[in-house]
C-alpha cells in the first residue's frame, strides 16, 4: 500500500524523503513524489516507476530544503500516472494521503461548485481543495482538523503549508501513521522503516489523532484538539535488519533468517523443564484462558494459512473447538461470537484493514482478543486485549515467509499451553513437545541446505503453465500457502488442494504438463498421501515430493524428492514451508521476476 513519509529538522529533507521512499518501496506502488520548499515555495515532482526516477529528476538541480513530504503510491482511484501521483495540491496547501475517502464524490462536486478545479482523477484531491477553504477562515492546524470533521473514509494525512514551511501536519484515521522523534528533527511516516537509519524512538499516532511538527518541538492533540498523552516507543528493530545484507533479494534473506526468527520468537516464552509456557506474554491470566470454549482465528493471506495450523495444533492439543475465517468474510458474515469467546488476530502487519475490522467486530460482540502481530505499537496490537508478537525482525519481502513460520510456533505455544491449562495433555507431553520447539530453529538451519536441491529442480519446471500443491492434515495450509507464494512471486498460476480431494475434480488437470509438488511428512497420512501420488504418477503427472523420511517410499514414487529434518507432525509445517518458499524464489527469479516487490502487491493493506 502507499507509503507516506514527511520530515522536519537539520538535515536536507530532500535526501531524507528520497531515502525514506527507498526503504518504503517493499510496501508496493507504482508511482511517487515529493513536494519541498524552495524560494519559489513549495514544488512537486512526481513519476511513475520507481523512486530512482524520481531521484535522477531532482539530480540536476539538487535541491536543499529542512521540511519536505513523499509519497509511494499503489493505486486505487485512478491509474497511475503522474497527474494521479501525490503530492496533490490546492493553491497554498499540498498533502500526501494514505486510504481512501469515501465521500469524495459529494465534495468534489462541492469543491468545484466553489470554484476548485480538479487535476487528477484521485480521492485525496479533493481534501487539498477543502483543507485550503477551510484556511480561509481559520490558521492551518484548525482548518485541517475542520475540514476532516466532513470527510468519511481512512486517511493518514501528511500536510504542509506554503506560507508556513517550519510547520508539517499530520492525522490519521484507519491507516498508520508514526512519528519519529530525533534530536532537533522529527518524521512523520506510515512506517518506520521509512526512518529507522535516524530514529527509533516513536510515538504512534491513534485514530483521530493530529500531529504538529515544527523544529521546535512535537504536538499530538486529541480530536477535540486536547493534548493526547502519548508514550515514546523504542523499536527493537535495527537498519541492518531491514537491509538486504549480501542477500540478491529481501526474499531470500528472510527465508534465511527463520532460524533467528523462530528463535527469537520462542525465546523466554517456555519453562521447558516444567513442560509450560509463559502466559504473562499472552497477557490473559490462567483462570480466564480455562474458560475459554471457543476460538475464533481471523487473518488474511499467507497470515489466514498460519490460522489454519493453528486450527489443528488447538483442537488436538487443547481440545477446544477453533473456528478459521478469512478476515474479509468474518466481518460481513454475522458470525456467532459470543462474550468469553477468543478471537485470535493474526497479522505481520497489523495494519491489515480487513483483520482489524474482524478483531472490532468480535470485541463488539463481546470476545476477548489475542492479536499474534509482528510490528510493536500496530493497531491491531494496541486495540487487541492481549499481544504475541512474533519477533521475526523487519518483513520486508512483499511476500511473507518469516512472519508466516514465526506465526505457527505463536499458535503451537498457545495451544500447548491452552492444552496444558486445561489438562488435555500432560505435563510429560508438554515437555516433550516443547523441547522438539527449541530444537526447531537447528532443523530449520539443516532444512535450508535443500536451497540449491530447490534450485535445481526450479531450473526444470520454471518454464511450467501451472501447479498444483497437494497436502493432507496440518500441511493442506502449506499446500495452499505454497501455491500463494508461487503465485505472487512467479505469476504462475497454482492451486493448493487437499490431497484427497483431488479426485474429487482437480485430477482432471493432471497431465505430464502439470508439475504437483507433494507434501508428505512421515506421519497417519503418510500411507494416504503414498496413494495420492500413485493417482498422480497413473495419470503421467510429475510429482516432486517433500518429506521427512529418508526410507520413504515417496523416493521411489516422485519424479524429485526433497529431503527435510524430522520433527513432530505440529512443526511439519514449518519445514515443510521453508521447501515451498524456496521454490517459489527460485521459479520467480529464473522468470525474472521483481521477488521483492511483484507487480499489483502492497506489503500492508490498509484499505478494504
Ligand atoms: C502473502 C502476503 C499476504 C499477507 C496478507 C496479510 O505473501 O504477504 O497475503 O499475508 O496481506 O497481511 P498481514 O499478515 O500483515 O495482516
Amino acid at each position: 500500500m502507499c507509503g507516506i513519509i514527511g520530515y522536519i529538522g537539520k538535515r536536507n529533507a530532500v535526501s531524507v524523503i528520497l531515502e525514506g521512499l527507498k526503504r518504503l518501496e517493499y510496501r508496493g506502488y507504482d508511482s511517487a513524489g515529493i513536494a519541498f520548499f524552495s524560494d519559489k515555495g513549495i514544488e512537486i515532482r512526481r513519476c511513475t516507476g520507481k523512486i530512482r526516477e524520481l531521484a535522477s529528476m531532482l539530480e540536476s538541480e539538487n535541491p536543499s530544503s529542512s521540511t519536505a513530504i513523499g509519497h509511494t503510491r499503489w493505486a486505487t482511484h485512478g491509474r497511475p500516472s503522474e497527474e494521479n501521483a501525490h503530492p496533490h495540491r490546492s493553491n497554498s496547501i499540498v498533502l500526501v494521503h494514505n486510504g481512501i475517502i469515501e465521500n469524495y464524490l459529494d465534495l468534489k462536486e462541492r469543491m468545484i461548485e466553489k470554484g476548485y478545479e480538479f487535476k487528477s482523477e484521485t480521492d485525496t484531491e479533493v481534501l487539498c481543495h477543502l483543507i485550503e477553504e477551510y484556511t480561509k477562515r481559520y490558521p492551518f492546524e484548525q482548518a485541517v482538523r475542520e475540514a476532516l470533521k466532513e470527510v468519511k473514509g481512512s486517511y493518514a494525512l501528511v500536510i504542509v503549508k506554503e506560507d508556513e514551511p517550519a510547520k508539517i501536519v499530520g492525522a490519521r484515521k484507519d491507516s498508520p501513521l508514526v512519528v519519529g522523534l530525533g534530536e532537533g528533527e522529527f518524521f512523520l511516516a506510515s512506517d518506520v522503516p521509512a526512518f529507522l537509519n535516524y530514529s527509533r524512538n516513536v510515538i504512534f499516532l491513534d485514530d483521530g489523532e493530529m500531529a504538529v511538527l515544527t523544529y521546535k518541538g512535537l504536538m499530538i492533540t486529541e480530536p477535540d484538539n486536547t493534548p493526547a498523552r502519548k508514550d515514546v516507543k523504542s523499536v527493537p528493530w535495527s537498519l541492518s535488519m531491514a537491509e538486504k545484507g549480501g542477500y540478491r533479494h529481501f526474499m531470500l534473506k528472510e527465508i534465511y533468517e527463520q532460524p533467528r526468527a523462530i528463535g527469537d520468537t520462542l525465546r523466554g516464552r517456555l519453562y521447558p523443564e516444567r513442560g509450560a509456557v509463559n502466559f504473562d506474554e499472552f497477557g490473559f491470566g490462567i483462570d480466564e484462558l480455562k474458560k475459554v470454549k471457543k476460538i475464533f482465528i481471523v487473518a488474511c493471506g499467507t497470515s489466514y494459512h498460519a490460522a489454519l495450523t493453528g486450527k489443528y495444533m488447538i483442537e488436538e492439543l487443547a481440545r477446544t473447538p477453533t473456528e478459521v475465517d478469512i478476515a474479509s468474510e468474518f466481518r460481513y458474515r454475522r458470525p456467532l461470537v459470543k462474550s468469553g469467546d477468543l478471537m485470535i488476530a493474526i497479522t505481520q502487519s497489523g495494519e491489515t484493514a480487513d483483520t482489524l475490522a474482524a478483531q472490532r467486530e468480535a470485541k463488539r460482540l463481546g470476545a476477548r482478543i489475542l492479536s499474534i502481530c509482528n510490528v510493536v505499537g500496530s493497531t491491531s496490537s494496541r486495540e487487541a486485549d492481549a499481544v504475541f508478537y512474533t519477533h521475526s525482525g523487519p518483513e520486508i519481502g512483499v511476500a511473507s515467509t518469516k512472519a508466516f513460520t514465526a506465526q505457527i510456533v505463536a499458535l503451537y505455544l498457545f495451544a500447548i499451553g491452552l492444552g496444558k491449562t486445561k489438562g488435555v495433555i500432560s505435563e510429560n507431553i508438554s515437555r516433550e513437545l516443547l523441547k522438539e520447539l527449541l530444537m526447531l530453529p537447528g532443523k530449520v538451519e539443516k532444512a535450508l541446505a535443500i536451497d540449491e536441491d530447490i534450485r535445481r529442480i526450479a531450473e526444470g519446471f520454471f518454464k511450467a503453465r501451472g501447479f498444483l500443491y497437494l497436502g493432507r492434515g496440518i500441511n493442506y495450509p502449506i499446500a495452499l500457502e505454497g501455491a500463494l507464494k508461487l503465485k505472487e512471486i512467479s505469476y504462475i498460476h497454482a492451486e493448493g488442494y487437499p490431497a484427497g480431494e483431488m479426485k474429487h475434480g482437480p485430477i482432471a488437470l493432471i497431465d505430464e504438463e502439470l508439475p504437483v509438488i507433494v507434501l508428505a511428512p512421515m506421519d497417519n497420512l503418510h500411507k494416504k498421501i503414498i496413494s495420492n501420488i500413485q493417482e498422480v504418477k497413473s495419470r503421467g503427472g510429475r510429482v516432486i515430493s517433500i518429506t521427512n523420511d529418508s526410507d520413504s517410499e515417496i523416493f521411489r514414487t516422485s519424479d524429485k524428492c526433497i529431503l527435510v529434518p524430522n520433527t513432530n507432525s505440529y512443526l511439519t509445517p514449518v519445514l515443510m514451508a521453508i521447501a515451498v518458499q524456496l521454490l517459489a524464489y527460485y521459479v520467480g527469479v529464473l522468470r525474472g521476476c521483481d521477488v521483492d516487490q511483484p507487480r499489483n502487491l502492497a506489503k500492508s493493506v490498509t484499505v478494504e
